[in-house]
């Protein structure tokens, strides 16, 4: 068992890594919020899997249970929740907690955080992703005309991540999980890279490091994009990529590709030793994910969703760079250059 504090000016969080330990979240609530209600947000997967958990853990919360899948992040649902808690008299001073993957803790963020204009909330991640970088860092949101163009930022105060979730996740979404880790591995915490090749993973170590590598970039300033940049390591081509697979490709599967175009910037302009592009290539290998492009797809279909990337930020790109394992770099760079290295 062990905590890490997360303290911001937007808010405070306590992370506890432990297993099975749902007790220990529902004694958290209780004594921070004594005679509070609780409200759980779940989604249909998670549902089948630990609804008698669930009921027997916390015995008097209400269970709203959503579909599984993306679409489900979106206002209407948010409001139809919004509409429930209305309907069983919620008060501002109860508790919300979101208990699923990164769709969920999402979502329920969202909703705590409008709900009366905030309701307590915490979170329990049960994806991999949703454990190492959805889930901590205050970042809430549901999908309108783009992703996550409708949010707020709400630090849960309670996150627990629990191993154990993880054993019914399917193993593809524990892969994809595993790329987040392996960007941190690349640009915060070298350490972790030893820990990813072991014969027998210890998950509690693997998400301490990565709470901790995610902790150390939004501790300052969660609400200041220029110090979450170092996050982006694999995502200028990765969302590109996601996209242009129109979201065949999971999340981390596709920034695992998009880490391997970091690195072929990184090497053409000679600013990554060759090992460490080895190093990544080993890692995501060991976790079965993709390091090439799919087929069908060529580095100039990419070009458009990297141009419109930065069309936003109205400059050249901040293209992050990993010149050795647990270092990062900063580069500025025109899609036009980004197209020609990656
Ligand atoms: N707020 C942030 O900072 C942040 C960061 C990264 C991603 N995200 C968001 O996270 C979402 C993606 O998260 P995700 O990959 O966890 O997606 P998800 O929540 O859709 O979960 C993926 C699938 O796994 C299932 N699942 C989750 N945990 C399970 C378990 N323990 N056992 C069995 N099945 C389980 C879910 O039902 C779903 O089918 C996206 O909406 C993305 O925008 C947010
Ligand atoms: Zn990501």
């Amino acid at each position: 068992m062990s905590k890490i504090h997360l303290e911001t000016p937007a808010g405070n969080s306590e992370i506890l890594i432990q297993r099975n330990g749902l007790d220990e979240a529902r004694e958290w609530i209780e004594q921070k919020h004594p005679g509070r209600r609780l409200a759980i947000i779940t989604d249909s997967n998670l549902n089948e899997h630990y609804r008698e958990r669930l009921a027997e853990v916390f015995r008097d919360a209400i269970v709203l249970v959503v579909a599984a899948g993306e679409d489900t992040k979106n206002p209407l649902d948010a409001a139809n929740l919004v509409k429930e808690l209305s309907k069983h008299e919620f008060d501002k001073g109860d508790v919300v907690t979101g208990f699923g993957g990164g769709m969920v803790t999402d979502l329920a963020g969202f909703v705590a955080s409008t709900y009366k204009r905030g309701a307590h909330y915490t979170a329990i991640p049960t994806s991999l992703l949703a454990m190492v970088d959805a889930a901590i860092g205050g970042k809430t949101g549901v999908n309108v005309a783009a992703k996550n163009d409708m949010g707020t930022f709400y630090l849960a105060e309670h996150v627990l991540l629990d191993a154990e979730l993880l054993k019914t996740l399917p193993k593809r979404e524990f892969n994809s999980g595993m790329a987040e880790v392996i960007k941190y591995a690349a640009t915060l915490d070298a350490s972790l890279a030893k820990d990813l090749m072991r014969d027998e993973l210890d998950l509690d170590t693997i998400l301490e490091k990565s709470a901790r590598a995610k902790v150390s970039v939004v501790q300052q300033d969660v609400k200041e994009d220029r110090l979450r940049q170092v996050l982006n390591f694999g995502h200028t081509f990765g969302h590109a990529i996601e996209s242009q697979s129109d979201y065949a490709l999971l999340h981390g599967e596709a920034i695992s590709i998009g880490m391997i175009q970091a690195n072929k910037v990184a090497q053409k302009l000679g600013k990554q030793q060759p090992e460490t592009d080895q190093m990544i290539r080993r890692l995501l290998e060991r976790f079965e994910l993709p390091i090439e492009l799919p087929k069908d797809m060529t580095v100039e279909d990419l070009l458009p969703y990297i141009v419109r990337d930065k069309k936003k930020s109205g400059k050249e790109i901040s293209f992050i760079i990993a010149p050795e394992m647990g270092k990062y770099e900063m580069l500025k760079l025109t899609p036009e250059e980004l197209m020609k290295m990656g």
